[in-house]
């Protein structure tokens, strides 16, 4: 480890290996349909190109190159370590359809790739400075054709308010501190806020929030702690700056990639959801949105200069005629999910279809749709279901099966890690989209290994999931 920075940006240790389900094509041409908008690819076969910027470790790249064989994906992070660790994976699975450039955003926008259909940045927005975040909307200009999907994560205001002062000093400390290893200057600044703790320092003690990230630095590694909080250009920022820096790039805002957030029946209070219906404007209405939840993360998805607007029946028909896989065992879905708003029910006759269908394999849903009512769910009704078991994370949007996926061989190359020190809890689908799997079930799946009980019902239901996906 080393004393390395990129414009205050902490490069001297690794980040830990790390997925987001929302970023598979799949998944985000979802949520562009559900906003209205048309998605990047006329269809789950047709070849698309797909950016990660500050792709990480390059975990999600390997994973989505080996799930959609249709793609072709690029992986652009400025830390050499990342991208060798890509890099090897991508060899060892023989993904010809991933790669990986170890650059800064700069001096990528120095000599830009060919537009991309798809661009997604998870967890780099508020994490580099200001100077890059322009450097980023230039680089978008250049790499984004119209039409296609941006994907943006990012820290928010209010949610972040009560811990960002503990934060303010976690990095003070740590760049006061001499040490020249970013994990011990982390741990310098930890001990000394807990030693303020110990002695009754009042907006330690009584700020939630400083609590909250006590605890975070002591849970979590120190890669990802140093990763997340411990940049100079760190700042959480209010939806409405995220929209504003964007302008120039003639974006519009289709929606949450959480299915749950995105829909504010599920998670508004009758009252709140009536203020926040009557803004006028998205900005606005955004804000009040995060004003409602205290949202610290947002995962917003963009469609550049979008030319089709698609009507509520069309809409209905795209997402009737998707395909979705069953993420969770039928025997453990619990048909309720609690929400900010209480609890959210969806025990009928619909969702309980929709589980028993997708049981024995990956399909879409639109054969469920009866005409009339007395004989099952009506298309509404199926909608409804498949609406709300992706906001409970029971299901995940999904392609038809792709002959010529290498998940199988990328499976057992994230198979061999299982019991290294950077195990990898995904495993690659045939249909376009990953699949958590747990280290314990990998171990089951690899033979040999026992189930460790920390599944709602055992690990055999998950085998049946994973033995009806082809995983190895
Ligand atoms: C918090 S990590 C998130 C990584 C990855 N997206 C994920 O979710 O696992 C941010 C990443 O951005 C990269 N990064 C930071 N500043 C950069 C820059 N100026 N140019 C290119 N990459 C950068 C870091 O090396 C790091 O891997």
């Amino acid at each position: 480890m080393s004393a390395e920075r990129l414009d205050g940006y902490e490069t001297g240790v690794e980040y830990v290996e790390h997925w987001q389900p929302e970023l598979a094509p799949p998944w985000l041409d979802a949520v562009v349909v559900e906003g209205g908008l048309a998605p990047p690819r006329a269809d789950a076969s047709s070849a698309f190109r797909y950016l990660d910027l500050g792709c990480g470790r390059g975990t999600s790249v390997n994973l989505l190159a080996a799930s959609c064989p249709q793609g072709e994906f690029v992986g652009v992070d400025v830390m050499r370590v990342h991208i060798d660790a890509a890099t090897a994976l991508a060899a060892e699975a023989g993904l010809a359809n991933a790669s990986f450039v170890a650059a800064s955003f700069e001096s990528l926008l120095a000599d830009p790739p060919a537009p991309f259909d798809y661009v997604v940045m998870h967890g780099v927005w508020t994490w580099v400075d200001e100077r890059n975040r322009a450097l980023l909307v230039r680089l978008l200009d250049r790499v984004l054709r119209p039409g296609g999907v941006l994907y943006v994560s990012y820290n928010t205001l209010p949610g972040w308010t009560m811990a960002l002062p503990a934060q303010r000093l976690l990095l003070a400390l740590a760049s006061g501190s001499g040490e020249a290893d970013p994990v011990a200057r982390l741990h310098h600044a930890a001990a000394t806020i807990r030693a303020l703790d110990d002695a009754g320092a009042l907006a330690v003690t009584a700020n939630p929030g400083a609590r909250w990230l006590l605890d975070e630095i002591a849970r979590r590694e120190p890669g990802y702690v140093v990763h997340e909080y411990l940049h100079a250009g760190w700042r959480p920022i209010y939806v409405t700056e995220l929209l504003d820096a964007l302008a120039p790039l003639d974006v519009a805002l289709a929606g949450s990639a959480s299915f749950l957030e995105g829909r504010r029946e599920y998670v508004l209070r009758r009252a709140q959801r009536a203020l926040v219906d009557a803004a006028d404007a998205t900005p606005e209405r955004e804000l009040l949105l995060d004003f409602c939840l205290n949202r610290s993360l947002r995962r917003d998805v963009f469609v550049r200069a979008p030319r089709t607007a698609l009507g509520a029946a069309e809409v209905g028909r795209w997402l009737l005629a998707q395909n979705v896989l069953a993420r969770v065992p039928a025997e453990a879905v619990a048909f309720e999910l609690a929400v900010p708003a209480g609890r959210l029910r969806f025990d009928n006759r619909a969702t309980r279809e929709v589980v028993a269908h997708l049981a024995a394999a990956p399909g879409s849903l639109g054969v469920l749709a009866r005409n009339d009512p007395a004989d099952g769910p009506t298309a509404a009704d199926v909608l409804a279901a498949r609406r709300v078991l992706l906001a409970a994370e029971v299901v995940l949007p999904a392609d038809p099966a792709h002959a010529r996926s290498r998940h199988r061989v990328l499976n057992r190359a994230i198979l061999r890690r299982c019991d290294g020190a950077r195990p990898i809890p995904m495993l690659a689908t045939a249909h376009g989209v990953p699949l958590d799997v747990t280290v314990a079930d990998q171990r089951s799946l690899r033979g040999g290994g026992e189930d460790d009980g920390t599944r709602p019902s055992g690990a055999r239901p998950y085998q049946a999931i994973h033995a009806a996906l082809d995983l190895l």
